[in-house]
């Protein structure tokens, strides 16, 4: 028959009311349903629009699904695929957001944020910076996330040229993609720390360039340029005045070699410089929603357009708990990164112990970002291993593991494992993956 079927199967479930349990019908334990749906999935396949097919979803977050089902099935996974800290948000955080809540900040807020926000942003950029914006160069979102989907349509039409280094985080290519430009990837090695030269740079760039977009300290790969690793950059820069350059600097507090140092410095670039940056990785707060840019008001005003057709202003009660993160003690978010330099050691001592792992230890974030393609090619006896897509299957259907495919990131020969899990976790799951890698001969 010429149609399509929607099957619905539904099993016993123990929540069922007492007269549809098993025991009133047994023969009932499972009920099929079969819909038809004649053409049905063609037909909105033909209605979608054609942004959709120009995008993926991302890997991190089809990582995480998976691992939640099989959980659901009680089977004990080891979540390393995770992007978040499992840390809390700090309680003087989550006191200013009852405070909001009790002082009836329930409204819409204006699109770039409450001015407080935005003045407490500046002072942010001043302290830990020192670099000077004003009210009218910030504008927060609803995440960092945000804050990248407005900078890239803000400044990108079809054809442009945006220039990523490998590897970097997923979301980057995809917005690219949505916005119409041509993603141009310049491959970084491990050997080179994973940054790009300024050889690189220059070689990339051509008169169709309109952005460079990376992040400092990167997610994936744990690296962090330093203040003459920019300058080299800058000085490129500098020859090519058409180029914007988003500067991701979310995991600025995550930094196990130093001082952050953001490409805003220099200031003669300042002005087609976007710092995007946000409370998610630094103060616990992924849930909040809360990131924002720096930039010049031009591009800020243009953000802040996109944005109050899309979302309008970010949640109200997360602005004002992140004036208090802003601009209070940061003690609690250096204790989290000193735990996270302990579980990057625990991380790198057990990761040296597995053969055929080579591993740049991170400068910053919370990832380890290995090279595994030494394993490709090798088999269980049952599952072959080919690519870094099956290396992270095998390791979550063997060793209940999770982790999520380089490929993601711009580099199939490594797979992403975060250290954002507890000193018990990270050691078990290390374990079962050393015994399941065992097996690939
Ligand atoms: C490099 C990078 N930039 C931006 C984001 C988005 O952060 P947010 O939670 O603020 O949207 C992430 C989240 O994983 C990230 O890793």
């Amino acid at each position: 028959m010429n149609s399509t079927y929607l099957q619905l199967t539904i099993h016993y479930s123990p929540s069922l009311p007492k007269a549809l349990q098993p025991q009133s019908f047994s023969f009932f334990a499972k009920i099929l349903i079969l819909i038809p749906l004649p053409r049905l999935t063609k037909k909105y396949m033909q209605q979608l629009s054609s942004i959709l097919s120009r995008f993926s979803e991302p890997e991190t977050l089809k990582m995480a699904k998976l691992g939640r089902e099989l959980r659901a099935k009680g089977i004990d996974v080891i979540d390393l695929s995770l992007g978040e800290p499992d840390f809390d948000t700090p309680q003087h955080i989550k006191d200013a957001a009852k405070k909001a809540i009790d002082d009836n900040w329930s409204h819409y807020t204006p699109v770039p944020g409450f001015l407080d926000l935005r003045e407490a942003i500046c002072t942010k950029f001043k302290r830990d910076n020192n670099l000077d914006y004003k009210p009218e160069n910030i504008v927060a979102s609803t995440g960092a996330k945000q804050s990248l989907a407005n900078v890239i349509l803000a400044l990108v039409d079809e054809g442009e040229e945006v220039i990523i280094p490998t590897p970097y985080w997923v979301t980057y290519s995809e917005l690219v993609k949505i916005a119409k430009g041509k993603v141009v990837q310049v491959d970084t090695t491990m050997e080179n720390e994973f940054k790009i030269s300024p050889a690189q740079l220059e070689a990339a760039i051509t008169d169709k360039t309109k952005l460079f977009l990376f992040s400092s300290p990167c997610n994936p790969s744990g690296s962090v340029y330093s203040k003459e690793e920019l300058e080299a950059l800058a000085v490129v820069f500098r020859k090519h005045p058409q180029v914007f350059i988003i500067s991701d600097e979310i995991y600025e507090y995550i930094n196990f070699i130093g001082k952050h140092e953001s490409i805003a410095q220099f200031a003669d670039l300042k002005e087609r410089i976007i710092i995007v940056n946000g409370l998610s990785k630094g103060f616990a707060m992924t849930g909040w929603r809360l990131g924002y840019i720096a930039a010049s008001v031009e591009v800020a005003k243009a953000c802040e357009k996109l944005q109050g057709q899309f979302t309008s202003g970010t949640n109200s009660i997360a602005q004002k708990a992140a004036v208090t993160a802003l601009t209070t003690d940061l003690k609690p978010s250096f204790e989290m990164v000193d735990e996270f330099t302990k579980r990057k050691k625990i991380t790198m001592d057990l990761v040296k112990d597995i053969p055929g792992i080579k591993c740049f230890e991170p400068q910053g974030a919370f990832y380890i970002f290995p090279d595994v393609s030494s394993y490709y090619g090798k088999s269980d006896g049952q599952t072959i291993v080919s690519n870094s897509a099956d290396f992270s299957m095998y390791l979550l259907n063997n060793a209940h593991v999770s982790s999520v495919m380089g490929d993601a990131f711009g580099d199939p020969k490594c797979v992403r494992f975060s250290f954002a899990n507890s000193a018990e976790n990270i050691q078990r799951a290390w374990a079962r993956i050393k015994e399941s890698l065992a097996k690939l001969k």
